[in-house]
């Protein structure tokens, strides 16, 4: 069995997306790749120490490209449930995921860096749940995003000089197609802050599977309801994201260099605690 210390071990899993195939520092890395009962993930997992501040022992780090080393996977045919079980298989207790999004508020401007707290699931037909063929089981989702890996995330990106919005929601919508205006004005009229295509039902999974999760949400426009700016395009994004990949590797290793040793000195979520429920006559 394994030790306090191995059973507690915190290990960072970072889900890069669009622009962010690789991060840096890195070492004695690894190329893992895995096959899930659920299927295939995007890519082979890069496993790897990233340096910890204070004289602490590095931190077990796991990078994945969501789309694929070349960006082939739209975020319809990407496997989340995949991509979730291999960061479990790898130990992973806390996932940083990073996605580009669209913005939904003129003081959201292209470039800000946006860390959600919540989330409205607009996807159509994703694989939801690791549960299911007799297995009966619901997570609490009313907060799905980590608040103390927020929190963490938040201030490293503060500290790197972007401009951050702490807290708000982010639609996640199927795509690939852009939002049509009536949409993007009904989004806004929820309330809503971004607007991304990825994030869901990577929350829910990684809850299922007791992974802390937290969005790194970079904004790389102002999708269409903004009629000042000329519309969304793949190229103003691609162009705004470039100049943000940068700021996202400092940002991973700066939260990396934070984090603690063990995950018993987090409040750790463990939703799945209360929140199974079966038929208790056929548990073994
Ligand atoms: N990702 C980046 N910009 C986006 C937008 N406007 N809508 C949905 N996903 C996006």
């Amino acid at each position: 069995p394994a030790s306090p210390e191995a059973r507690d071990r915190l290990v960072l899993g970072v889900v890069g997306g669009s622009g962010l195939y690789e991060i840096e520092g890195l070492e004695e890395v690894e190329q893992v790749a895995l096959e899930t009962p659920f299927g295939r993930p995007s890519d082979v997992y890069t496993v790897g120490l990233l340096p910890r501040a204070g004289g602490l022992p590095p931190v077990r780090a796991v990078f994945l490209p969501r789309h694929g080393r070349g960006h082939v996977l739209l975020p319809s045919e990407i496997n989340f449930r995949a991509n979730v079980h291999g960061f479990k298989q790898l130990g992973v207790t806390h996932l940083l995921s990073v996605s580009a999004v669209g913005s939904l508020r003129e003081d959201i401007a292209p470039g800000d860096v946006v860390i959600p707290d919540q989330f409205i699931d607009r996807t159509a037909g994703r694989a939801q749940t690791f549960f299911g063929g007799g297995l009966v089981a619901h997570v609490q989702m009313g907060d799905p995003v980590d608040a103390g890996l927020a929190r963490r995330v938040a201030g490293a990106a503060e500290a790197e000089g972007a401009r951050v919005h702490v807290g708000g929601t982010c639609i996640v919508m199927e795509g690939p197609a852009f939002s049509t205006r009536a949409e993007s004005n009904l989004y806004r009229s929820w309330g809503a802050h971004v607007i991304g295509m990825t994030a869901l039902p990577e929350a829910k999974l990684a809850r299922e599977a007791e992974i802390a999760y937290a969005l790194v949400a970079l904004a790389t426009d102002y999708d269409c309801w903004h009629q000042s700016e000329v519309e969304v395009s793949v190229e103003a994004v691609i162009a705004v994201l470039r100049a943000n990949v940068a700021l996202s590797r400092r940002l991973i290793a700066r939260v990396a260099a934070g984090l603690p040793v063990s995950t018993a000195e987090l409040p750790y979520p463990r939703a799945l605690q209360h929140a199974l429920i079966t038929d208790p006559a056929r548990i073994p």
